[in-house]
């Protein structure tokens, strides 16, 4: 794969990866899916998000602002933006601000809402006060569309070994790399399409 527009980037996801944490955080703010808390900066595939909730939440049962704003800008909340539906609970802590996928139509993440999410809670991002923690969501449909065939066919069972499949479009020098928390996993800078430098 080596077409001078096309970036592919493999790399075996272990469980490690995006990581569970093995406990709730009884305070401050967190992030948390199919009933796991996850750390700050995880990744969550579109199609493990459908109609199940990343929930950003807070031990507070009062609400006086909090936001997602994505790619495309602020998530409506509730309301929907690239796919994705936002939702809001309040009334006993926690309190939660939601990003899923709702389950009808086949629908997918669209290109635009592909990338990070900032959580604020209990207030909006506006305010220098609150809490923040960063998700990422990111698209399937177009990793399917390369290698279908290299991906786990029981999505369920851990350790999973994932590919990554990046199509890079537009100038011919990138810089990647690949982050979880504080850890980077990989990372090029000074890419460049033109030559056989040891980017992938
Ligand atoms: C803060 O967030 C709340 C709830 O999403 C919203 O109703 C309000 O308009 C926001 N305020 C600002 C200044 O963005
Ligand atoms: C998450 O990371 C961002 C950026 O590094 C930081 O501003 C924020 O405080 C972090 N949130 C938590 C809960 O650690």
């Amino acid at each position: 794969m080596h077409a001078a527009s096309m970036l592919v980037l493999s790399i075996v996801f272990l469980m490690s990866v995006n990581p569970a944490i093995s406990y709730c955080p009884t305070s401050g703010i967190y992030l948390r899916h199919r009933g796991r808390c996850y750390y700050n900066g995880s990744y969550f595939w579109d199609s493990r998000i459908i109609s199940r909730r990343v929930d950003c939440r807070i031990n507070l049962a009062t609400l006086s602002g909090g936001e997602w704003i994505g790619p495309a800008g602020k998530m409506p909340c509730p309301g929907d933006k690239t796919n994705i539906r936002c939702s809001l609970y309040q009334g006993t802590a926690p309190l939660r601000i939601s990003l899923y996928i709702p389950n009808y139509g086949g629908k997918y993440l669209l290109p635009s809402g592909d990338g990070w999410y900032k959580c604020c809670l209990p207030t909006n991002c506006s305010d220098p006060n609150t809490n923040i923690i960063f998700a990422n969501i990111f698209r399937y449909a177009q990793i399917e569309s390369f290698y279908a065939a290299d991906l786990p066919s029981d999505m369920t069972v851990y350790p999973q070994k994932y590919k990554v499949h990046c199509t890079k479009i537009g100038h011919v020098s990138y810089s990647i790399s690949l982050d979880l928390g504080s850890s980077t996993f990989v990372s090029y800078t000074n890419c460049n399409d033109g030559n056989n430098s040891p980017c992938p």
